[in-house]
């Protein structure tokens, strides 16, 4: 079996999906977001009026989910039920949301399963999120963890600790999605085999020369 399968994991505000994007591009790799399924997932939940609180509910909103996701990195779609929430699922109130979803284990199985079956149709793939090297992914030709200290991920996004009241509400909100995930996913330590990247005091295109590097060393 010749498929290339890159597998990369890292927390938000990591870099993770423009660097995996980037090096999708470098590797003239298929790219996919599956964090990006889980906001599909959760806004049509919340389009639907699901009950947040209804486990089940959830879990039967994604095995019934008509869900349609671009694997090329240089044309980001996201469909659900044939409507395009490539821009909705950006929103605040889906980042607010999503770890309901995220932390649902039916939803998880059923996304896992899709994810494999995209990366399986694909002869070059990169794919990313938060249970790529450990679950969706572990017999990946290279995985990677890409992590960036605390200061690091708050910067990228603009904020600074201590900053303004607006800043530091901003950074609790990242920090507590973080936490939640966290509760379902291990993104925070490497797990065996799996390579780390500190993209901490690295630049972007540093960040995905380091990525690149892994990749060659592992493949
Ligand atoms: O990567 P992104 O921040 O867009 O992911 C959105 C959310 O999707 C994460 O906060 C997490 O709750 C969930 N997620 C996940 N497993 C993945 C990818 C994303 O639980 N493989």
């Amino acid at each position: 079996n010749d498929q290339l399968v890159i597998a990369i994991d890292g927390p938000s505000g990591s870099g993770k999906s423009s660097v995996s994007k980037a090096v999708a591009r470098a590797l003239g790799a298929a790219y996919l977001d599956t964090g990006a399924m889980y906001r599909a997932i959760t806004y049509s939940v919340l389009a639907n009026g699901t009950d947040l609180s209804d486990a089940t509910a959830i879990a039967q909103a994604v095995r019934d989910a008509q869900l349609e996701i671009s694997v090329d990195p240089d044309a980001e779609l996201v469909k659900i039920g044939g409507v395009d929430v490539t821009a909705a699922i950006r929103e605040p109130r889906i980042s607010e949301q999503v770890s309901t979803v995220a932390t649902n284990l039916d939803a998880r199985a059923e996304l896992v399963r899709r994810q494999q079956e995209i990366i399986k149709a694909n002869a070059r793939i990169v794919a990313e999120g938060r249970d790529i090297t450990t679950v969706v992914a572990p017999d990946a030709n290279a995985r990677i963890l890409l992590t960036a200290s605390e200061e690091a991920r708050l910067r990228r996004r603009g904020l600074q600790l201590g900053g303004s009241q607006n800043d530091e509400q901003l950074a609790t909100q990242v920090l507590a999605r973080d936490a939640k995930d966290s509760t379902v996913v291990n993104f925070t330590q490497a797990a065996d085999g799996v390579m780390t990247v500190d993209s901490s005091d690295l630049d972007f295109e540093q960040t995905i020369a380091a990525v690149l590097d892994a990749i060659s060393t592992a493949t």
